[in-house]
């Protein structure tokens, strides 16, 4: 059920809180567009007498990437074969994909979209003369179920009118799972494994930030979901303008953090996605490269993709650097490369754009092109479409700068780190790539057993986008109903005792009320750390030796040292965060998630001796591709009995020809 706002003011934390306890067969952890799908399908799958039960953050309304809305659907196959989806993730991620994932996707993320649009959400339509409509006029046109054509802006993406995108998908999770099975506001902290059947998940533990409560869940099959990790980097907006970042902000790397710490397997983690942007105001850049056919250009005034420079420096990385769309890290390694020489800023020529599309349309027509330039970031980052307003800039009269912004993990978007995780039950799908428990397989299963994840949480398999996270969240709805079928003696029970659970989702509550009075300054204590000032201490950290924008995207072994043992004294001082407020716990925990993940990144970049992806990041001991050595997916595994890392190879099969 939804907890309503909070008045004005954070609630004190108390150091003794209530505690509650459920029991329920799926737990479904997130609220975003992958928690969504599984919500939206459970019941098509599961008996009327399954206990089910979804727990987000935050308010599903809003929660997630997806919250401001968006003016796309970047997934969507229509007339385009899933062969050939499968080859345009693979180009765009430099060749290392799970096929198998990509191509299941690919056959299922078109009924996801036709489901948003039976639900409310206005896609544009193109009319017979090749004009666009949008909003009730593009309605008018039919369904894309139905037959009506989408306005592509590239092959794979269609445009909406999304700025309640968000709301229309978690109203029809909610109707689909039923209200009493949601608690909004409650954070999860930590998973916990089974005590008595190896490598069995059974439960979570988490608190709400709403309420002084924490809840303890058991459950005999579970998705995570709770998206990729922002703020791990120091975020090239600094002072006021701090907090604003391209990806949302409350994902902090739960969904790595929480499964690696159980013990399942990671892949790809070195893949982040470092964006283009509109510089400051984190505005992407898709529609206006795709829509508006807007050209980037240096600060001289070139076209500098088209230069035989950068030619000369994209045939560097064939087949990937000469196919006919350049991969999004090849598109940033030109914008940095003309930097490096001195020929920047980077300057999206948005009036050349406007005047070009105008040259066909009366003035009318050509209003309302301005007014889809706006909407294109008012439905869906609305603070860019504020920095135009505060900087007085008409994209039809004035010229945007765009910027690689500081890097993400995610596994849903343009990257493709995430967990290791099952393939379907098909024979063309290779045997190592596709497991279960007996002689059953389950989809989207991680390597730990009845752990499923989607979304950003599944790696090796990006450019899913909304719809495709969506469906891949159906997807282990489907799953986990079958997992349960086929394990019906399961009686989750957990190793740690009430109050150990208690004990440690509050723990930075007691430091905090142990010590608080010995400063008359809150925020400074001998004895204590807030978790403010942790985030601060990992972006500095990430920033200057993990291959942060302050180096140009570039560390090196050494300088990967440096940061691993600074990561290694943050996870110590962890055992001193502070927090005064439920606000302020949900602050500490998220912190602890971002450091594992970090952790998770940087040994994984540590591991890959090349640089496969130029533009997101630089290993500079091992610049370019190893080919030879290194197509191979790179892997790993905390051990949770061992407390111990290891970090190896697992092997690609190309599925689709090429
Ligand atoms: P999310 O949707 O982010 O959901 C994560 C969920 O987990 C949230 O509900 C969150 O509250 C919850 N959560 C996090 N931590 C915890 C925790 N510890 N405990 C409990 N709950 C937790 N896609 C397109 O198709 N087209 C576009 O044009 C497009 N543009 C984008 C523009 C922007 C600015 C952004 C940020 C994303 C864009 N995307 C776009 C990508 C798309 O939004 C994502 O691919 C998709 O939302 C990922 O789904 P997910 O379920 O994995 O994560
Ligand atoms: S958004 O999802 O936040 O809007 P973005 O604007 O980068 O991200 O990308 C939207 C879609 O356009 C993605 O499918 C991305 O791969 C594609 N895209 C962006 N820029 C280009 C480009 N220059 N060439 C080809 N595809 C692009």
């Amino acid at each position: 059920m939804a907890i309503p706002n909070k008045p004005l003011g954070e609630l004190k934390a108390v150091r003794d809180p209530e505690v509650e306890e459920r029991e329920v067969d799926i737990l479904i952890v997130g609220g975003g567009m992958a928690a969504c799908g599984t919500a939206f399908e459970i019941w098509k799958w599961a008996s009327p007498d399954t206990k089910v039960l979804l727990v987000d953050k935050a308010s599903m309304d809003r929660s997630g990437a997806v919250a401001q809305g968006l003016s796309a659907i970047n997934t969507y196959i229509g007339d385009n074969t899933p062969d050939d989806y499968v080859r345009m993730v693979r180009n765009d991620l430099m060749g290392i994909v799970r096929e198998d994932l990509i191509f299941d996707l690919g056959t299922h993320v078109d009924d996801s979209v036709h489901l948003f649009e039976e639900w409310g959400l206005p896609m544009w339509k193109k009319t017979d003369d090749g004009k666009n409509l949008d909003g009730k006029k593009g309605q008018k046109l039919g369904t894309l179920k139905a037959g009506a054509t989408p306005v592509r802006t590239g092959k794979w993406q269609i445009m909406i009118n999304g700025e309640s995108y968000k709301r229309i998908v978690a109203e029809a999770a909610k109707l689909a799972l039923g209200e009493d099975n949601i608690i909004e506001r409650v954070f999860i902290v930590e998973l916990l494994l089974d005590d008595k059947a190896d490598n069995q998940i059974a439960g979570a533990v988490g608190f709400s930030v709403r309420e002084n409560k924490v809840y303890i869940i058991k459950a005999k099959t579970m998705m995570v979901a709770c998206g990729g990790a922002v703020n791990i980097y120091q975020p090239r907006s600094v002072g006021e303008g701090k907090g604003r970042a391209w990806y949302p902000v409350w994902n902090a790397g739960s969904t790595y953090t929480m499964c690696m710490k159980v013990g399942a397997e990671l892949t790809m983690m070195e893949n982040r996605f470092t964006p283009a942007r509109f510089k400051d105001g984190y505005g992407p850049v898709g529609a206006w490269f795709l829509l508006f056919k807007a050209k980037a250009l240096n600060g001289l005034g070139e076209n500098f993709a088209a230069s035989d420079k950068c030619k000369e420096e994209l045939a560097r990385y064939a087949p990937y650097g000469t196919a006919a769309i350049t991969p999004t890290c090849l598109r940033n390694h030109l914008m940095l490369f003309e930097m490096k020489e001195g020929r920047g800023p980077i300057i999206m020529d948005t009036v050349t754009a406007l005047a070009e599309l105008g040259k066909t349309m009366d003035k009318k027509e050509l209003k309302h092109l301005e007014s889809e330039a706006w909407e294109d970031f008012l439905d869906m980052t609305c603070g860019q479409a504020n920095l135009w307003c505060a900087t007085n800039t008409e994209p039809e009269k004035k010229n945007s700068e765009v910027m690689p912004t500081e890097p993400y993990l995610l596994g849903s978007h343009s990257g493709c780190c995430g967990l290791w995780a099952s393939g379907p039950n098909c024979d063309w799908v290779p045997d190592d790539y596709k497991w279960g428990t007996g002689d059953k397989i389950f989809n989207r299963m991680t390597t730990v057993n009845g752990l499923f994840t989607a979304g950003d949480g599944v790696g090796g398999s990006g450019h899913k986008f909304s719809s495709g996270s969506h469906t891949e969240g159906r997807i282990t709805a489907k799953s986990m109903v079958q997992y349960l079928a086929a394990n019906p003696d399961l009686a989750p029970s957990f190793k740690e005792t009430k109050e150990e659970l208690l004990d440690l989702v509050y723990k930075p509550v007691r430091v905090y009320l142990d010590n608080c009075d010995y400063t008359t300054a809150e925020e400074i204590n001998p004895n204590y750390i807030k978790p403010s000032g942790m985030a601060l201490r990992l972006m500095k950290a990430t920033h200057e030796y993990g291959a942060g924008t302050s180096t140009y995207y570039q560390t090196s072994t050494k300088m990967l040292e440096v940061v691993m043992d600074l990561l290694q004294t943050m996870r110590e001082d962890c055992e001193k965060l502070a927090a005064g407020d439920l606000h302020e716990l949900m602050r500490a925990w998220e912190i602890y998630h971002r450091i594992w993940t970090v952790e998770a990144h940087l040994r994984h970049i540590q591991f890959r001796k090349e640089t496969r992806y130029p533009g997101f990041y630089y290993q500079a001991d091992y610049p370019g591709q190893d080919d030879e050595n290194w197509f191979a997916f790179t892997n790993s595994k905390y051990d949770p009995k061992e407390a111990k890392w290891d970090v190896f190879q697992r092997k690609y099969h190309q599925i689709i020809p090429s």
